[in-house]
């Protein structure tokens, strides 16, 4: 009996950002990282206090939101935190359900399960809160045809940059409070029936000056993955202390975009402005040594700065861009899964050095 998945879902419906200026951030996805305009919700949609705007690239939707006024959720949320991510979305096929049996395992509610309806048919939404303010919604849209959801409408535009091959969220992780961890670990494993699949202590994940730890929660069939970090002591600050510290709490540290040319992707997104982090060259000398054959040349990866680590089951090729906001928060994480289901337990290393080279550029470290 324990083994029916008594949350079963679909994968990722959508990422919503609460930002300052939605109409703005909008554009910037669309013009560096590719997205299409999808759908539109504001005052001309019948929607008074906030302006949405929803993107889309193959099975990736960002949706940003802003608040037309002060003195509200959205506002209050910018406010605190800066932008950033306010809603993971979860593709149900019973968004009732999903909610009933997360409540009845400790979750605090969100929102109850509300059917939106409009000409294109019904969609059924609930939600439920995770770590700091961030929330988990279920979307049930077996029954909606629209273009995105009630509220919504086709946003048309004539401005269509072309896109830059991200597929999908490959995963989300969370920067939880110092000794909070094991506590959001328990929820995912209680309230969601995820699983802990790896983890990661301060002896893997640190420098000669600072540390965190790891664990990675996946669902039953693995489409939906949420790693929770905590900050460990070190000599300097922790990168997951300087976000809690900006952030203002616990919040989405990054989202993981998957492609399948890395290659190709990261070329288009440098063009396009997008910043990564830079590890030293030396990183490259030994790096087939390290994770054997390979099949991309290694000259583009050295030159773009993409990573690799293998695995049992295969490699894996990331980047990391820097904070895509001034506050020194949320970043995105570019990934190419050639058999690896793992994270990039061998550049974490390399990787938090060039965090921290950042972090002592703010004066953070
Ligand atoms: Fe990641």
């Amino acid at each position: 009996m324990e083994n029916v998945d008594f949350l079963p879902l679909l994968g990722t419906d959508y990422v919503e950002f609460y930002v300052g200026n939605a109409k703005q951030a909008a554009h910037f996805y669309k013009t560096a990282f590719g997205f299409q305009s999808l759908a539109y919700a504001g005052p001309e949609t019948g929607i008074k206090d906030r302006a949405s705007y929803a993107v889309r690239q193959n099975k990736l939707t960002f949706v940003f939101t802003t608040s037309l006024r002060g003195g509200n959720e959205i506002a209050d949320h910018v406010y605190k935190h800066g932008d950033g991510v306010k809603m993971l979305a979860l593709m149900v096929n019973n968004a009732t359900d999903a909610w009933k049996q997360t409540m009845v395992r400790g979750a605090k509610s969100y929102m109850e399960p509300t059917i939106l309806k409009d000409n294109e048919g019904e969609l059924i939404m609930s939600g439920i809160c995770t770590y700091g303010d961030t929330v988990h919604l279920f979307i049930e849209r077996k029954n909606y045809k629209g273009v995105f959801m009630p509220g919504f409408r086709k946003w048309e535009s004539v401005y269509s940059p072309s896109d830059t091959g991200l597929l999908y969220v490959d995963h989300c992780v969370g920067n939880v409070g110092w000794n909070q961890m094991n506590k959001w670990v328990a929820f995912y494993e209680e309230v969601m029936g995820f699983k802990n699949i790896l983890s990661f202590d301060d002896n893997d994940i640190s420098t000669e000056y600072s540390a965190l730890m790891s664990k990675v929660m996946s669902n039953g069939n693995g489409f939906v993955k949420f790693p929770i970090n905590e900050p460990a002591e070190g000599k300097k600050k922790s990168q997951v202390e300087e976000y809690l510290d900006f952030y203002q709490g616990e919040g989405c540290q990054h989202v993981a975009l998957a492609t399948h040319n890395i290659v190709a992707t990261v070329t288009e997104l440098q063009k396009r402005g997008i910043e990564f982090l830079k590890v030293p060259t030396s990183y490259y000398d030994d790096l087939l040594d390290r994770v054997g054959t390979i099949d991309e040349d290694l000259m583009p990866l050295k030159e773009l700065g993409i990573l690799v680590d293998r695995d049992d089951e295969g490699y894996l090729l990331q980047i990391f861009t820097k904070p895509i906001e001034d506050r020194p928060t949320l970043f995105f994480e570019i990934i190419q899964r050639k058999g690896a289901k793992s994270f990039g337990k061998g550049n974490f290393k390399a990787l938090f050095e060039a965090i921290e080279r950042e972090q002592d550029n703010r004066g953070n470290l």
